[in-house]
């Protein structure tokens, strides 16, 4: 098995890529620095200002102490690039553990190149399973969590299907730590973003929409379907647009087509974002993130999609899979509502911290005094 080396502070080295990573490493980035050394990977994945930078700021998150620059590519290239970039950084830092996030293509090239040099893996938001192949994040998931030493799950779902899979040792179910993000940035979105004013939005009145599933973005008949069940929905459409989304836009010359009361934008930041959701009638995604965010913040989601990995918010009945078919979409925005209270499906506040202690354990106990 694999160990840890004989030091008091554990040295961790967490490698983030893309726009939920930097969310999901703010609050455990606060905890792990409190008893731990951190060294934090950007890989370059995502790159503007609006998908990277603007999270740092928002969330303030410490300065990465790389930046490997591998920006974008097709799905082998960009996993092989983010692949031979870490392999650098984990062998001149040598951690004595790696964390990885989610189920991006910086999460299996990460995990990849620590297994492949003997440093253990941590997975954080482990076990969760779409049962959908064809999405390169499900193939992500599955390679990770089979080279991942510690498995932090959020929902018990997640545990159940580790186990289905014959992983059960460093399994533990700890919640979600995009639930710590949202409790401590709410209050301070409320306060600062002047979102809802910015594009003439009334609460309660407009709904938000996001899309940028490859099965989405690359269909033009599933970009228009869902654009024209919008353009019917009788009120604005907040529409932050997601430079993948952009991109297909004008290449199936929609771009300029949009209907009126879709309001396109750019991508936001996360406080702009959470009070956008917050203040919506109704949300419509094809993101993981933003499926459970709608959840906890209480406001009916639609999702476009035919599977979910968040299966517990759909079972709750606050979420609902339309896929991109312009009449269940048309029928969700007109006559979904939940039925039932939420419960605490995705634990309570303070998965950053139990990770945290955990860690601390698990490197006392393999390092005894
Ligand atoms: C990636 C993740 C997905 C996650 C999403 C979060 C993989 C396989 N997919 O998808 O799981 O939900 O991030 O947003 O890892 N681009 C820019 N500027 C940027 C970043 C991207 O213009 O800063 C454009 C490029 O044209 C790029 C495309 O967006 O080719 C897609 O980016 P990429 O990181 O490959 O995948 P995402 O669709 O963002
Ligand atoms: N998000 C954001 N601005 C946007 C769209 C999304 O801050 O314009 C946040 C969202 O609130 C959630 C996270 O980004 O916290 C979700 O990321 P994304 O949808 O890109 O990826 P997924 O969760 O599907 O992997």
């Amino acid at each position: 098995g694999q160990t840890f080396s004989m030091k008091d502070t554990m040295k961790i080295v967490t490698i983030v890529g893309a726009r939920p990573q930097f969310i999901k490493c703010a609050p455990l980035s606060r905890e792990l620095r409190r008893e731990h050394t951190e060294v934090l990977v950007h890989t370059g994945q995502h790159y503007d200002y609006g998908m990277s930078d603007v999270f740092f700021a928002d969330l303030a998150i410490p300065e990465p102490d790389y930046n490997l620059g591998a920006g974008s590519g097709p799905q082998g290239m960009q996993t092989g690039e983010i692949l031979a970039r870490v392999e650098d950084v984990l062998l001149k830092e040598e951690p004595e553990l790696v964390i990885v996030f989610g189920d991006t293509n910086s999460t299996l090239a990460g995990a990849l190149a620590a297994v492949k040099l003997h440093i253990p893996v941590a997975h954080v938001e482990a076990g969760l399973r779409s049962f959908d192949r064809t999405m390169p994040e499900e193939i992500n998931r599955v390679v990770t969590d089979h080279v991942s030493a510690l498995l932090f799950c959020p929902t018990e779902t997640a545990v159940r299907n580790l186990a289905r899979e014959g992983i059960r040792n460093g399994v533990f179910l700890v919640g979600d730590v995009m639930v710590d993000a949202l409790a401590y940035n709410r209050g301070i979105a409320a306060e600062r973003s002047r979102v809802l004013p910015r594009f003439g939005l009334q609460p309660g009145n407009y709904l938000v929409l996001t899309v940028h599933r490859p099965a989405n973005t690359d269909s033009r008949e599933h970009m228009e379907a869902i654009l024209a069940a919008l353009g019917d929905a009788g009120l604005p459409v907040l529409f932050p647009v997601h430079p993948r989304t952009r991109k297909a836009l004008e290449g199936y010359g929609l771009r300029d087509r949009l209907p009126e009361n879709v309001l396109a934008t750019g991508p936001l930041g996360y406080l702009d974002m959470l009070e956008a959701m917050a203040r919506a009638a109704k949300i419509l995604t094809d993101s993981g993130g933003v499926q459970k965010e709608a959840y906890l913040l209480g406001v009916p989601c639609i999702t476009l999609r035919d599977t979910t990995e968040w299966v517990e918010t759909v079972q709750d009945g606050w979420n609902v899979l339309v896929g991109a078919d312009r009449e269940r979409i048309a029928d969700a925005v007109r006559t979904f509502a939940p039925k039932k209270e939420r419960s605490m499906i995705f634990g309570e506040v303070g998965a950053s911290g139990r990770i945290s202690s955990l860690l601390r354990c698990l490197h006392d106990r393999w390092n005894p005094c």
